[in-house]
Formats: C-alpha cells, sequence, structure tokens
C-alpha cells in the first residue's frame, strides 16, 4: 500500500568539499527515494549541510573569511553538486537558517523545562577534530588519540548543559533488543547494544568556548554542541515546511562513524521530547580508494574531479550503478578502484543490459522493419525452455520482498540483471534468427522477440531507480515514454502496474538508438 516515506542523509560538514562520502550516501538515498517513489509513495528525501561549530569556524578563520562567507560558498558547492548529479532531494536544509536555528532552541528550551537539560561541568577528554567529549576508557583504549582524525586528544574543564542520557539508557537499549530493523546491518546494532551495556553518562551538549553556534535558550554565553543541533535537522525540515506528519522518519541512512550520536543519543533526546523514535537507522561502512583509506595526508581523495571524470566517461547512472551495487552497505568497506568500475560497467552495463537492449531492437528492426510484432501467447518452445513471464514475475517479486526492504541494492539490481541474463538465454535457445529465413515461422519469431522485449521492459523499471537516466531512454525507444510523464507529473509511479506482464502494445515502433552503454574499452 503507498504511503508516506521519509528518508534522510546525514548533513555534511562544510569544511570539506564535497568527495565520494557525501555523494554516496546522498545517492544511496536518491536511489531509495527513487524505489519508493515508483512504488507511489509520498517520498520526502532530506539532505543539506552542518554549517556550525569549531571545526567550521577555524576553517574559516584560517582562511581569512567570515563564517557566514565560508559556510555560503561551501554549502553552494555541496547543492550544485547535488544538482548536477541530478539527485532528487525535496529539501536541502542549513543548520544556520533561521527556520532551523529557531526551532533548535525551542526543542532545547522544552528539554531544560522538563529537567532533561541541567547546568554542570564537565572534565575530561576531547576530540577536537570530532568535537566530540571522550570517556576514560575510550581514550585510554586509542593512546589519547582521536579514533577518527588520530589527532591527540586534549584535557578541557568546563561548565556545560548537560542532557540527562543516562535515564534513557534502559528505553533505549530496550527499544533496540526489541526492534531488530531499527539499527541495521546487524553488526552495528550489536556494536551499539554492546556499548550501552558499558553504561551511558550524561552528555554535554553546549559549549563556551565556540560562538559560532545557536545560543543556549538564555545563556548567550554558551552554543548548542554542534551535534545537537545537527540532529534536530531531521525534524526542523519536515517543521517548516509544515509538515510535522513526515515525522517519524523511515529511514537515516549515516556512515558508521556517527553510528553513536544516531542509535543513541538521538533516540533519547526524541524521548524526552516526548517524540516518536525513527523506524530504522541504516549504517553503511566506508569507501577507501584503490586499496587505501582516504585521507587528507594522502591526498587520494575520491574527490569532485575524479567522480566528475568518471561521469564524462562512463556516464552519471554508470557511477550510480557502481555505487549501488559495489558500494560499502554491508559491514566491510569497499573499495573504489578504477579496474573494478571498468570491469563491472562492462560486463553489468555494456555487455548485460546494454548488449541485450541492442539486439532485440535489431532482430526487430531486422525481420519487422522496426515495429514490435505481437505475441501469440499459444506458442510454446519446447520442454526445458525458460518462460520469460515467470522469470519476470519470480524477479519483481525477490526485488521487491526481500531485496529492496533489507536495503539490498546489489541484490536489487542483480535480479533485473537476471531477467536480462534470461532473455539472452531465450534467444541462444529458440535461435529466431535462424527461424526466419522461413517466413512461416515468423509468427515464432514474432512471439520471441515480443517476450524479449517485454522482459526487457520489465528489466528497466526494476532497475529505474539505480540507472533512471538510461532507463528513460530505453523507455522512449520502446513507446513507454508515459512512464517518464507520469514519475515527472505526479513525482510517483505504478511499480504495480509497471511491471505486469503484456503492457508493449504490438505495431510501437522500436528505435534502436545508440548503443545505451557503450563498451569501454581498456
Ligand atoms: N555533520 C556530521 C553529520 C551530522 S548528521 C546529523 C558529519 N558530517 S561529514 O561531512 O563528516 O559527513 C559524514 C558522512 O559522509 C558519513 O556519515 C557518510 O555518510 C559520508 N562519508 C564520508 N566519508 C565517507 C567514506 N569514505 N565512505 C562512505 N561514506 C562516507 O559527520
Amino acid at each position: 500500500m503507498p504511503g508516506k516515506f521519509y528518508i534522510t542523509t546525514p548533513i555534511y560538514y562544510v569544511n570539506a568539499r564535497p568527495h565520494i562520502g557525501h555523494v554516496y550516501t546522498t545517492t544511496l538515498a536518491d536511489i531509495v527515494a527513487r524505489y519508493h517513489r515508483l512504488q507511489g509513495d509520498d517520498v520526502f528525501f532530506l539532505t543539506g549541510t552542518d554549517e556550525h561549530g569549531k571545526k567550521v569556524a577555524d576553517s574559516a578563520r584560517e582562511q581569512g573569511v567570515s563564517p557566514q562567507d565560508f559556510v555560503d560558498e561551501i554549502a553552494g558547492e555541496f547543492q550544485q553538486t547535488f544538482t548536477r548529479m541530478a539527485l532528487t532531494h525535496n529539501d536541502f536544509i542549513r543548520t544556520t537558517e533561521p527556520r532551523h536555528e529557531k526551532r533548535v532552541q525551542a526543542y532545547v528550551q522544552q528539554l531544560t523545562d522538563s529537567g532533561d537539560v541541567y547546568l554542570g561541568e564537565y572534565e575530561g577528554w576531547y576530540d577536537e577534530s570530532q568535537e566530540e567529549y571522550v570517556t576514560e576508557t575510550n581514550a585510554k583504549a586509542n593512546d589519547y588519540q582521536s579514533l577518527v582524525s588520530g589527532r591527540p586528544l586534549v584535557r578541557v574543564k568546563e561548565k556545560n548543559y548537560f542532557f540527562r542520557l543516562s535515564k534513557y539508557q534502559e528505553v533505549v537499549r530496550q527499544h533496540i533488543e526489541d526492534h531488530p530493523n531499527f539499527i541495521q546491518p546487524d553488526a552495528r546494532r550489536n556494536e551499539v547494544l554492546g556499548r550501552i551495556r558499558d553504561g551511558l553518562n550524561d552528555v554535554a551538549i553546549s559549549r563556551s568556548t565556540e560562538p559560532w553556534g545557536v545560543s543556549m535558550p538564555g545563556d548567550e554565553d554558551h552554543s548548542v554542541y554542534v551535534w545537537i543541533d545537527a540532529l534536530f535537522n531531521y525534524v526542523t525540515a519536515p517543521a517548516s515546511r509544515d509538515r510535522n506528519e513526515l515525522w517519524p522518519a523511515d529511514v537515516h541512512l549515516i556512515g558508521k562513524e556517527i553510528l553513536w550520536f544516531h542509535a543513541v543519543i538521538w533516540p533519547a533526546v526524541l524521548l524526552a521530547l516526548g517524540r516518536p523514535l525513527y523506524h530504522q537507522l541504516y549504517a553503511h561502512s566506508f569507501w577507501i580508494s584503490e586499496g587505501q583509506k582516504m585521507s587528507k595526508t594522502l591526498g587520494n581523495f575520491v574527490d569532485l574531479e575524479k567522480l566528475n571524470g568518471y561521469i564524462g566517461d562512463f556516464g552519471l547512472d554508470a557511477l550510480r550503478y557502481y555505487l549501488a551495487t559495489q558500494g560499502p552497505m554491508g559491514a566491510a568497506d569497499a573499495d573504489f578502484a578504477h579496474a573494478k568500475f571498468v570491469e563491472v560497467y562492462n560486463s553489468d552495463l555494456a555487455n548485460t543490459f546494454g548488449n541485450c537492449a541492442s539486439r532485440v531492437a535489431n532482430m526487430i528492426g531486422r525481420y519487422f522493419g522496426g515495429q514490435l510484432p505481437p505475441e501469440d501467447r499459444k506458442i510454446r518452445f519446447g520442454d526445458g525452455l525458460v518462460c520469460l513471464e515467470s522469470v519476470c514475475v519470480a524477479a519483481s517479486e525477490a526485488a521487491l520482498q526481500h531485496r529492496w526492504p533489507r536495503m539490498d541494492l546489489d541484490g536489487a539490481a542483480d535480479e533485473a540483471l537476471g531477467v536480462i541474463r534470461q532473455i539472452d538465454h531465450y534467444i541462444e535457445q529458440t535461435q529466431p534468427f535462424k527461424m526466419a529465413k522461413d517466413s512461416a515461422r515468423m509468427p515464432e519469431v514474432g512471439t520471441i522477440l515480443y517476450r524479449c522485449a517485454e522482459a526487457l521492459r520489465i528489466a528497466s523499471v526494476l532497475l529505474w531507480p539505480i540507472i533512471p537516466h538510461k532507463v528513460e531512454d530505453l523507455w522512449g525507444r520502446i513507446g513507454c515514454a508515459r512512464y517518464t510523464e507520469t514519475l515527472a507529473d505526479r513525482g510517483k509511479g505504478r511499480w504495480d502496474d509497471w511491471i505486469r506482464w503484456g503492457q508493449l502494445e504490438p505495431g510501437t515502433v522500436v528505435n534502436k538508438g545508440d548503443a545505451l552503454f557503450p563498451r569501454y574499452l581498456v
């Protein structure tokens, strides 16, 4: 049943230029959002930038510009990047916007009024690069260095406003235990449960040392801690559009390094505010580059320039396909490697999808003057031969019931590719190019080609969320431009209808066109 679907990405720090990490999570969210639109859901997809805090203010200072000018520039770069990549977010929130700031203050006020926030003092370790306090145990375990940047931790002593995280320890733990899908993948869920069992301390949610932030209500000397400020974006964005009904979010998509804030602190804050908890947090792993961790020192980031190079050489959809099918969706990191990219592109997109599309269109051109022949449903080609209609039903069901709901994008793509491989197999077995030599057998040739084209159409619908532009191109060639129009006009599709057998109209002009995915020669 179609319903609402609200998906978010992290909001990105503006002290770094966009790179593959940001593009990855936002592209994944785009793919999942498109999948839900295809199903007919009313989708809201949110991304944005995290613009307060010391890290950002320091970067602005280093460049000798005001924090506001600095964040405007980089936030603009993120927006342009996402637009150029045709990502379909419905909103882009910036934490320096008044619509966000004033609501953050109201939420913090509510937490203060309820006694969940109190004034106290913190003395201990601080990770400046992550703007995070670190417990003695964790600090010691990593030799008093930042887990993420490796920089030495610093010792601080400051008056702060604290959030009573300890009060929510049991409720949060119980919720995670009772809802296996609340935190995914399982490795991440177990990691969180393990850490909660070690016990939760109250957390400081203000800073007196960094004025570049939202002021604590009633205390101008403190700013709301950047992480608390940032988490609120998930509720301030819908509220600012009068769309409170969007909450709770269906999926928060994040990278594994920011698991703790999302899996423990955010639910506790929501409970303290009396708001329902999000449905699922999905924390993917990391891209590395040509076998090595990406780092500033190595200077090996897959940055925008590199990504644009891939888009130029292979096309935007090829990049989306690689990110979706080879990416670190599970517990392990994944390698962004040129040779692998070429291999996946050639085997899945050029030699399988693209090749099958031109093969079928070629034969329709050669034997039927480019007009789709009808299917004679009575024609059967002997035992042991696959029935393409059943293949399509099985693949659609598997994708819909098992792959997409588990965020198994690689599996979802593979269901569609499986259909295409079966089309190739069907052609090998029935050999329409041989039959076509005998004019009496043309109804059989026509039936084969209709079935191939129809199965290709269904496979293309299954692939639309991942490679939408090439699929729309194909739809234009096989008389299905109405799908593209429906998606554009209504913002949603009719998956249940479009994956049903028998939609292609016999007589439709089939345009062969250029190769959808030209083979890449190494
Ligand atoms: N501003 C915080 C998030 C606040 S959300 C309320 C932040 N920003 S960030 O700019 O550092 O972005 C982190 C996110 O970028 C990760 O969680 C992940 O989604 C993405 N990635 C950054 N580097 C990545 C890789 N190397 N690989 C995959 N994704 C990674 O943290």
